[in-house]
């Protein structure tokens, strides 16, 4: 459907047909939370909601005209003077502006988007406009389309353009998403590992305002920066946070706050491991796993929230669920629910209106499995 909009929208704003059709996914992790800016591993998944771009040449000035479907009509972005503007075309503005930096003279482009990746529940609505956005130049360009350097442009571009310090989790799953797989990411350096996973699992958008966010995530990173220069005190070769062992930050001099944040990290990295290698043996998601993550991330991380606890109970007491827990950056956002689908789809029937009693709003669901990162569509 976003396919036949995004062919719409160009339509309408440029006239006549767009050269190419290129869509990216949303994404939701399925355990490895907050590890990937720790030099840690986790394991995503693309999933079946897509941001597509329309895009076409243009002949001369070097500016790209891009156009949302939405109110604020047709954007120009003069290559020549990108800046931020805290609206949404940061994004490409942000790939263009590593494009023209890694020395890529980008022509004049004509641009359509169209989205159903919910935006700010957590669902990296930004990486999927980023790198439909990056494969859509790059493909129509002719320029190599390596998934994972493509990805980690984007990453550059939310971190230095946009301002984001994020980790390139997001980034790479709607670049290689592989339908009917989960992603095993490492992130010292990148690579993604498909894993056979054909579950569908339940997301739960809490809708609750994520205003927190942006500052808590990015204190955090500086948390756990500290608590890596503190144990290189005393172990001086360790190469990551995530590469730490629980003896080595036992040894380590440091404020109890820093040493929970590097708990998780290190924890998790094993959770994540255990769970990748379950999957690979042909075995159903551990949810045990999934509940160990939720309590690490609310007792020593603390990034969850009175919804996504009650979220995760209340999946927990429902039969046929193995697992649940906050999935994303957490302070709001999405928790993802694993078990049988029936119970799944039985859990989203019943859970919204109690949800809204207990809490007074209306949370958001969607079934999802594994699908495709970048492709093209026509
Ligand atoms: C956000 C960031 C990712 C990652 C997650 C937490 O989604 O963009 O890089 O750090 O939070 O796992």
């Amino acid at each position: 459907m976003i396919i036949d909009e995004v062919r719409q929208h160009f339509g309408k704003s440029f006239g006549g047909e767009p050269t190419l059709v290129v869509s990216a996914a949303g994404r939701v992790n399925l355990i490895g939370e907050h590890v990937d800016y720790n030099g840690g591993e986790a394991l995503p998944i693309a999933i079946q909601r897509r941001t597509a771009v329309a895009i076409r040449l243009r002949d001369g000035a070097k500016t790209t005209r891009i156009n949302s479907g939405g109110t604020g009509g047709v954007l120009t972005l003069d290559h020549a003077s990108l800046a931020r503007k805290r609206q949404w075309t940061d994004y490409p503005a942000g790939v263009l502006d590593q494009l023209i930096g890694a020395g890529v003279d980008v022509p004049g482009l004509e641009v359509a988007v169209a989205s159903d990746v919910p935006s700010g529940s957590g669902l990296s609505s930004s990486a999927a406009l980023e790198v439909s956005f990056g494969f859509a130049v790059h493909t129509l360009m002719g320029l190599d389309t390596d998934l994972v350097a493509l990805a980690l442009l984007c990453q550059q571009a939310e971190r230095q353009f946009v301002g984001v310090p994020c980790g390139a989790m997001d980034q790479l799953s709607a670049a290689c998403g592989q339908r009917g797989h989960a992603l095993y990411m490492q992130f010292n350096p990148a690579t993604v590992r498909a894993v056979p996973f054909t579950e569908s699992v339940l997301i739960v958008d809490t809708a609750v305002p994520r205003s927190l966010r942006g500052s808590a995530y990015a204190e955090r990173v500086d948390e756990c920066a500290a608590a890596l220069a503190a144990i290189r005190v005393v172990t001086p070769d360790v190469p990551s946070l995530a590469a730490a062992t629980m003896s080595q930050l036992g040894s380590a001099e440091m404020p109890d706050v820093q040493r929970r944040r590097a708990r998780h990290v290190i924890a998790e990295c094993e959770r994540v491991r255990a769970t990748m290698q379950t999957l690979a043996r042909g075995e159903r998601f551990p949810g045990r796993l999934a509940i160990a993550s939720h309590e690490s991330l609310r007792n020593d991380y603390e990034c969850s929230s009175a919804e996504l606890d009650w979220v995760v109970e209340y999946a927990m007491r429902a039969p046929g669920v193995a697992g649940a827990r906050l999935t994303g950056a957490g302070w709001g956002g999405c928790a993802v629910v694993f078990g049988e689908t029936s119970a799944l789809l039985a859990l989203q029937e019943s859970m919204p209106s109690d949800f809204a009693q207990a809490l007074g709003r209306k949370p958001r669901t969607w079934v999802v499995s594994a699908d495709d990162g970048a492709r093209v569509e026509g």
